[in-house]
């Protein structure tokens, strides 16, 4: 399994809450399609022979191409690469951009094939809260649209803990989710990250401040509402009708292989990471691929193994001990029972036969709970 990610670093309005790469200056958005397609060609032997399972676009603003772009980098990465018949390709859109004509165009002149809906409220105010570009209206028309086109792989963003967000209102945007009959919700908790508009703006005492507890409050709630309704949750922030997980996510959370496309992509081979520039005007001004690389570096074992920790642990797969065993070797495998007992002993993760996962109390404290597992650090 390999999958390849596709970085459109462009966005109309930056969201408040937002630290993703993206620019609102549209100065390079046409050498950008030319660099990409440059850079497509350029790679062709980093996933040497591997199959490439999933496509994904991501941003930014993917939705910001136009059908003519999309199509056309669809075709130039099956020139390129090994792409499997059943390939999964997602394209990440935003609501305002999904007019009835524009995702007939995209089912009827591309391949994609999943769509992944950035709705984040159905409510004006917490859209207002959040300075998303659309309105609730658009939300529903959106996916509504997308629904008559055609497209029944569809998943949608919904953010929880936002100030204006109350319980209630959180219920009923989990309720309206539902409705739509929607057989995937990828759902995060507002984060305030450092020197993102939304940090500065509480700082001041513009905007009201985030609490923690009425996030816990509304993890509790999708937690509850998403089990009644039988969506497995596969992944801390993700939730799935058995069959309808998303496979290009899926291959990070397992180890897999990916090669990231545009600036700011990560790409990942089994034995090195790299990255690529931060800044479109270098990518795009760069002729030769290999300086749009920031840079690369090559995993010690103490890394893979930590990667491993943090990823399955947050999946319902969990962490396998003979994994832990057969690919580390002995002193993973003791450091890893030495501190597993602490977490279990505190309900925070159970085990069945090899297996270890979180519980529902131990998904509040994941990450806490994979650094008491690191290996060196
Ligand atoms: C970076 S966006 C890209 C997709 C698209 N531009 C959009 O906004 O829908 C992917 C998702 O990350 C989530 N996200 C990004 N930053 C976040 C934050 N600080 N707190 C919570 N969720 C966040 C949002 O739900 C968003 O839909
Ligand atoms: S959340 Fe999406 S639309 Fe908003 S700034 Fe980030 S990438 Fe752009």
């Amino acid at each position: 399994m390999a999958g390849i990610y596709i970085h459109i670093p462009f966005c109309k309005q930056k969201c408040h809450y937002c630290n993703f790469y993206s620019t609102v200056s549209l100065k390079y958005r046409n050498e950008f399609y030319n660099a990409l397609i440059r850079e497509i060609e350029s790679r062709i032997d980093y996933l040497v022979t591997e199959e490439v399972n999933t496509i994904y676009f991501g941003g930014g603003t993917p939705s910001m191409l136009s059908i003519q772009e999309l199509s056309n980098i669809i075709k130039a990465l099956y020139n390129t690469y090994n792409v499997a018949n059943d390939v999964e390709i997602t394209l990440e859109a935003n609501p305002d951009d999904l007019t009835k004509e524009k995702i007939y165009d995209i089912k009827k002149h591309t391949s994609v094939n999943r769509l992944s809906i950035g709705i984040q409220s159905f409510f004006d105010d917490d859209l207002v809260y959040l300075n998303r570009v659309h309105n609730s209206d658009e939300a529903q028309k959106s996916i509504e649209a997308a629904l008559v086109a055609g497209f029944d792989n569809i998943t949608i963003d919904l953010i929880y803990g936002i100030p204006t967000l109350t319980d209630k209102k959180w219920r009923e945007n989990l309720v309206r989710f539902f409705d739509y009959g929607i057989p995937h919700l990828s759902s995060y908790s507002l984060t305030v990250e450092e020197k993102t508009a939304l940090d500065v703006l509480i700082k001041k005492q513009k905007l009201a401040n985030i609490n923690e507890e009425q996030s816990i409050s509304h993890y509790k709630i999708l937690i509850e509402e998403t089990d009644k309704k039988n969506f497995v949750h596969y992944e801390i922030s993700n939730f799935a009708l058995e069959g309808s997980y998303s496979k290009h996510n899926s291959i990070y959370w397992l180890g897999g292989h990916y090669m990231g496309l545009g600036p700011s992509a990560h790409s990942y081979n089994g034995i090195a990471r790299q990255w690529n520039v931060m800044s479109v005007k270098r990518y795009c001004e760069e002729a030769n691929p290999v300086n749009i690389i920031e840079e690369k570096e090559v995993l010690t074992v103490d890394q893979v193994y930590n990667e491993y920790i943090l990823t399955s642990l947050r999946t319902s797969w969990g962490c396998d001990i003979e994994h832990i065993s057969n690919v580390f070797g002995n002193k993973y495998y003791s450091h890893f029972l030495k501190n597993i007992d602490k977490v279990i002993k505190e309900n925070k993760v159970t085990c069945t036969g090899n297996i270890y996962t979180l519980t529902s109390m131990g998904k509040l404290f994941a990450d806490g709970i994979s650094s008491s597992l690191f290996y060196g650090l």
